[in-house]
């Protein structure tokens, strides 16, 4: 844990957001044991951004990883105080894809000590998933 947050930290250094000078750095561990990272990057057409999370994701899913077992997320503005930074909706909606809800652990971090965990479950109640179509 203390490691996935500590890549998330550093991915965070590469968050590209001129515009809204929020930056975000994420980790996610893939059921391989192996951890990808991501960091949001903006775009002057506001909707091609894309969010930390599902950018380190979808470079787990790209690499062959078909479950994430953790999450760690840190974000705030460019050079102020890191604030627990929760993932946003869409976010959570596409880790939904790649996850158990009930098991995924969710790192929402200012620091590798201050920090609070969720399962997906809790913050994507009664959620729409995979199992609903392909039963
Ligand atoms: N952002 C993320 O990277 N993750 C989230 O879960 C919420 C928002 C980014 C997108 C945008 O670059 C900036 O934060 C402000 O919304």
């Amino acid at each position: 844990m203390e490691q996935l947050i500590t890549c998330a930290m550093a991915a965070r250094e590469l968050a590209y957001a001129p515009y809204s000078s929020y930056h975000v750095g994420a980790a996610v561990r893939g059921k391989s044991g192996k951890i990808y990272t991501g960091c949001n990057v903006e775009n002057a057409s506001y909707g091609a951004t894309i969010c930390a999370e599902r950018n380190a994701i979808w470079k787990a899913v790209s690499e062959g990883e078909k479950e994430i077992l953790a999450l760690a997320i840190v974000g705030g503005p460019a050079g102020g105080d890191l604030s627990y930074a929760f993932p946003c909706g869409m976010c959570r909606q596409v880790l939904r894809e790649f996850s158990d809800p009930d098991r995924v652990q969710i790192y929402v971090a200012k620091n590798t000590s201050d920090y609070k965990v969720y399962t997906l479950a809790e913050l994507l109640p009664d959620s729409f998933g995979p199992d609903i179509l392909l039963p």
